[in-house]
């Protein structure tokens, strides 16, 4: 299905509703009557088919590029996602390719991204999908719902837009746009506020065109009906939107949440050199930056200076004895949920590594190696503030 020209949602503003002083009014926008819901989502259509943006996953109707570009989305604007969705697709074009290629290259394309558990069980569906059913894309909703990683929203969006299965799909931005079309108060994280959402929105659904429906929610939701300042008179939908009717600042609805300060966590990490490669461990699968590459290192214990906590780190993740360890600065990094501050250390130390077999979780690189895996944003920046590694520090033992 190939994009429509765009025009700017924005476009025709000044000429319509600009007030006599030239100011643009929301009071000065006439409220029409509602009109049936179907009719509304013709509307809404008509300006989705004009205004639509050309995004790389709507350039057909691929499952497979639509599931990666969902998945990509859920936690992250069509800004930021995009990029990340052309590098991913365009090294892994198919599920087949997908579901062959190692983890940690999947996750070095993910690098940045954030989430990292989201590639992980991307990659366990497609091998799942080509080991058990024969490389084939589920086509329904609940087959989808099977896939490890894939929830209500995402069944629902693939299952609507690869194959226009009459399902309602809402994302963040669509939970808005019919919160204010319901004047619903509710909270938007509640599963029963999204259920009766849902069911508004299933008023409108045209069954022939589930999918361009729901896309032109989230769209209406990305470009119009703006979290904090909505452009009410340029919305197809404001007919029959309670919010718009009935209130004087329709961004009232959904409630604002109380802003969550992010945790900060404060981390010693020790970088070791040897003949100009570092001593690197990988996270463990699973857990918070799952499957990522770093310098060892972690929270020091109540009561212990960050060098003290520096060496337990190294001993305990590594088996080595750090000698003598010097600062080698600060980074601060912010992730989706919450920041680091990382003291590093540098310096020389004993013993052998537990185990250096390729495909263990400790290794001895060089930056060009380094720079291959993939990596937490803070460790990429403390790499930067490194420079090279010593050649001639760090004898320990004498291995290398
Ligand atoms: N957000 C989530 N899915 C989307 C899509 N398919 N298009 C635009 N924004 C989205």
């Amino acid at each position: 299905m190939p994009c429509a020209k765009q025009s700017s949602p924005v476009g025709d503003l000044n000429s319509t509703f600009l007030s006599r002083e030239g100011i643009p009014s929301i009071r000065s926008v006439p409220r029409p009557r509602p009109i049936p819901p179907r009719r509304a989502a013709q509307r809404l259509l008509a300006w989705f088919d004009a205004h639509k943006r050309p995004l790389p996953w709507r350039r057909d109707r691929d499952p497979y590029r639509i599931w990666v570009a969902e998945v990509l989305l859920q936690q992250t604007q069509v800004a930021q996602a995009r990029p990340y969705f052309e590098r991913f697709v365009g090294r892994f074009p198919d599920l087949r390719t997908l579901a062959r290629a190692d983890m940690q290259e999947v996750l070095k394309l993910w690098e940045g991204a954030g989430y990292y558990a989201r590639a992980h069980r991307l990659h366990r569906a497609a091998r799942d999908l080509v080991d058990h059913h024969q490389g084939r894309l589920p086509t329904t909703r609940a087959q989808w719902a099977e896939l490890p990683g894939v929830g209500p929203y995402i069944s629902a969006a693939v299952a609507s837009l690869a194959f226009d299965e009459p399902v309602v799909a809402l994302e963040a931005n669509g939970l808005r746009v019919a919160a204010r079309l319901r004047r619903d108060p509710g909270d938007l994280r509640s599963p029963v506020t999204r259920r009766r959402l849902e069911r508004e929105l299933a008023r409108y659904l045209p069954p022939a065109r589930a999918g361009a429906f729901n896309e032109a929610i989230m769209e209406l939701g990305e470009t119009v009906c703006l979290p904090r300042h909505p452009l009410c008179p340029l919305c197809p939908l404001r007919s029959n939107c309670r919010a718009f009717r009935t209130l004087e600042d329709p961004s009232a609805i959904p409630r604002p949440r109380r802003a969550v300060r992010r945790p900060r966590l404060v981390a010693a990490v020790v970088v070791v050199e040897r003949r100009g490669r570092w001593l690197v461990r990988r996270r463990p699968v699973g857990g918070l930056l799952g499957g990522l590459w770093e310098f060892p290192g972690g929270k020091p214990h109540r009561g212990e200076s960050l060098e003290a906590a520096a060496r337990r780190e190294l001993r305990e993740e590594t088996g080595l004895k750090a000698e003598k360890l010097a600062p080698a600065g600060v980074i601060r990094h912010s992730y989706s949920h919450f920041s680091v501050e990382l003291y590093l250390f540098r310096g020389p130390a004993r013993g052998r590594p537990a185990a250096e077999r390729p495909d263990a979780p400790l290794r001895w690189v060089t930056p060009a190696e380094f720079r291959s895996l993939p990596r937490p944003g803070a460790t990429i920046k403390a790499v930067q503030r490194l420079g090279r590694p010593g050649k001639r520090e760090g004898a320990g033992d004498g291995d290398g």
